[in-house]
């Protein structure tokens, strides 16, 4: 492609003026952006498109988020717990269509601790890994969790913005910080991300969010626009930008060339050809979902009318953006800096950036 356009240097002085700017990209510009974000995602051996199963356990929450319906305000909702045995004969499902990745995601909800503990044993005898999402724990559930065998766990901090965090999710940032350290600590990969169109949230507190999760050093990263959900605080506010989001994604996987990287099943909800977009602009995984189809209608994150991705919609999808399914190599994953922004700039590191 060519382009008088020219990705700026990412330094850190100029770091937060340099994700502005690409995240305010648009035409040509936008285009070079997902170009060099889909470069980099080659060069980093992670152009291969990982599938996920998700069994969403338990629609029980102790939280409560303005942007989701599963929040305990809302009594419209019939609620739900998985047993065990459920949760491992779905989890068999999921690899018997050969995906490796068994995600288990669920309310806050204390009661499925001991229930979570009791199926990754026999989940992970599948020859299956165990990726979870079930919220804010202690640092002794965390260690219970990878003791039982879950390699990685996924705490979005939804927004960098102390304020605007207290406002939406109603409690503070740092009790969710504290958190993904412990993640961490506890020995599994931590998956992080943001929430893009939240109430007064500005393109300047996007930069924020992805300078955060620089210093957070996930090895998964993820946006997904805002999507208005029935019977919660924010249903009349409108959705969050397809465009902004992309933009986040493809400077996200610019910043962190290995991290898996999802195109979210909301981008679908906002636009068909959506998560043809996602891995577009860099993304790299899929998540199917196989909850069961009584149980999923209740399980309201993303409105009613959610985007449920399956099986063919997925390979089609991976397949449309030139891509094929499997388990993206990193070729220098050993070598991967801590913090990319520490001493050296972008085009250090992503020297073909600006040459498209
Ligand atoms: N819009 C966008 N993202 C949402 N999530 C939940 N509800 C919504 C919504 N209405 C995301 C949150 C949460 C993840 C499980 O789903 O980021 O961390």
């Amino acid at each position: 492609m060519k382009t008088n356009h020219r990705i700026p240097l990412i330094s850190p002085p100029q770091a937060k003026a340099d994700i502005l700017h690409l995240l305010h990209a648009r035409d040509e510009l936008q285009q070079h952006l997902f170009h060099s974000a889909r470069q980099v995602r080659q060069q980093a051996g992670m152009a291969l498109v990982k599938l996920r199963g998700v069994i969403e356990i338990s629609n029980y929450c102790q939280k409560a988020c303005g942007y989701c319906a599963i929040r305990p305000q809302n009594c419209t909702l019939e609620r739900f717990r998985m047993d065990t045995d459920t949760i491992i004969a779905v989890a068999h499902d999921i690899a018997s269509e050969g995906i490796t990745t068994v995600f288990l995601q669920s309310g806050q909800d204390p009661k499925v601790d001991d229930i979570v503990c009791e199926a990754i044993p026999a989940i992970r005898e599948l020859g299956v890994e165990v990726l979870l999402n079930l919220g804010e724990k202690s640092l002794s559930t965390y260690e219970r969790y990878a003791a039982a065998g879950a390699g990685s766990y996924i705490l979005k901090f939804e927004t960098a913005d102390p304020i605007l965090h207290q406002q939406v999710i109603c409690s503070p940032l740092s009790e969710r910080l504290q958190c993904a350290e412990w993640i961490k600590q506890a020995g599994m990969q931590l998956g992080t991300g943001n929430i893009i169109g939240l109430p007064n949230q500005t393109v300047e507190s996007v930069a924020e969010d992805i300078l955060l999760a620089l210093r957070m050093a996930p090895d998964f990263v993820s946006s997904s626009p805002f999507i208005p959900n029935e019977h919660t605080p924010l249903q009349d506010h409108p959705h969050g930008s397809l465009e902004l989001t992309l933009n986040a994604i493809a400077v996200c996987r610019l910043l962190f060339p290995h991290a898996l990287i999802p195109a979210v099943s909301a981008l679908e909800k906002l636009e068909p050809d959506g998560q043809l977009r996602g891995l577009n602009a860099g993304a790299n995984v899929m998540t199917i979902n196989f909850t069961p189809k009584d149980l999923r209608d209740s399980y309201a994150i993303y409105s009613q009318g959610r985007f449920v991705v399956k099986l063919d919609h997925a390979h089609n999808t991976i397949a449309r953006a030139g891509l094929t399914p499997g388990r993206p190599q990193p070729d220098v994953y050993l070598q991967k800096p801590a913090n990319p922004m520490c001493g050296q700039t972008l085009d250090q590191l992503f020297p073909t950036r600006g040459t498209a």
